[in-house]
């Protein structure tokens, strides 16, 4: 059997569990180098994974000809510089969202990505590979609850994890940006349409720590499709209770919801406390399945040499939607998409 040789860059929250993935999961690829400008992080996943190669310089990994595929789970400031490099040096690429901070280097990766038309990009949207949203769109296309008129999204990160997102907060690009883009590309997909304006609102309601780099710690936005669909999203970073990502489809026949209530699994706890439920603890659990599968159809897409089915519009067009929401935010009117 063929292996895509694969070398992966960023090995931290995120990045670890794509490169495990690569490693260990995913009979069809192999884990030929790593990357990270944290030496200790490279230095222990060669040595405790066996992985040839190890580099602290993402320009020195693409001089690598053994390698057929990159890919990037970097910070998001990094994305846009790396997505161009990798596919210049003639690589296959994953990387995970966004293409890029600001909608210069978006469309920048965009057009990168449509110069190397003859090599396989993927955006890591990874929701869409997760099996119940996959079941949820296909129940859609087959009519189960008529034409969709409305979306309704959460996403909501858990509250203990608050000091890692205060201290990602300088690089991540924002609320609408770094988290409600998920939401803006599911609302996309599922109802088949895009965002024709937004309407967005927020503030530092806890964590004022934010407000330095123009964040909020909650926000929420009102958006109407191309279609006429309409659209509301809320997205925070203080769930008391674990990671909440819920959403919403009505149709003009029925209605569907993914996630209402954010059980850890099927287990019902009865003691002295009452009876219980856990909750998911956070994106690594809840989107498990997603993650391996996503890298999964990459390497397939590369083998087949057929399009992954989610791509570089996809990451253009829901940053548009992530940028009116900001600039709505800021302006405190209505945005008009083009
Ligand atoms: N799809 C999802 O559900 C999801 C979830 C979390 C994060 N993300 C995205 O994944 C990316 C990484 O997030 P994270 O939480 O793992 O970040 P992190 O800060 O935990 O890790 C970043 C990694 O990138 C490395 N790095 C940074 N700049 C580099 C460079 N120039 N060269 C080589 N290595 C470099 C760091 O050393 C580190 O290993 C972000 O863009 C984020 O938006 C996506």
């Amino acid at each position: 059997m063929k292996k895509i040789k694969i070398g992966a860059v960023g090995l931290g929250r995120l990045g670890r569990r794509h490169a495990e993935n690569i490693a260990f999961r995913i009979p069809n690829a192999e884990l030929a180098a790593v990357c990270s400008i944290v030496q200790e992080e490279v230095d222990t996943v060669k040595k405790e994974w066996g992985i040839p190669y190890g580099y602290s310089d993402f320009e020195e990994m693409l001089t690598n000809k053994e390698l057929d595929a990159i890919s990037i789970c970097s910070s998001s400031t990094e994305h846009c510089r790396q997505i161009s490099q990798a596919l210049e040096a003639g690589f296959h690429v994953f990387s995970e969202k966004p293409l890029g901070i600001g909608m210069e280097e978006v469309q920048l990766a965009k057009q990168r990505v449509k110069a190397h038309q003859g090599q396989i990009f993927q955006l890591g949207f990874m929701r869409r590979f997760d099996p119940s949203y996959a079941y949820a769109k296909q129940k859609i296309d087959e009519g189960y609850i008529g034409k969709p008129i409305m979306i309704r999204c959460y996403g909501v990160d858990p509250i203990s994890v608050i000091d890692g997102a205060i201290a990602f907060a300088e690089k991540s690009g924002g609320l609408f940006f770094d988290m409600a883009i998920h939401d803006f590309d599911l609302s996309r997909w599922l109802l088949d349409s895009e965002a024709k304006s937004v309407y967005a609102i927020g503030a530092c309601f806890q964590y004022k720590e934010f407000a330095a780099y123009g964040d909020i710690d909650n926000g929420a936005a009102m958006i109407q499709y191309k279609n006429d669909a309409m659209g509301l999203f809320y997205a925070g970073r203080m769930c008391a209770h674990g990671y909440h990502i819920e959403t919403e489809v009505i149709g003009t026949k029925g209605s569907l919801r993914i996630g209402t209530v954010p059980y850890k699994n099927l287990v019902t706890i009865a003691n002295e406390n009452g009876v219980t439920n856990e909750c998911v603890g956070g994106f690594l659990e809840r989107f498990e399945s997603a993650y391996l599968n996503e890298m999964q159809n990459f390497v397939d897409c590369i083998i087949e040499n057929r399009k992954p089915d989610v791509g570089v519009n996809d990451g253009v067009k829901s940053a548009e939607i992530a940028y009116a929401a900001a600039e709505s935010f800021k302006a405190g009117k209505i945005v008009y998409l083009d």
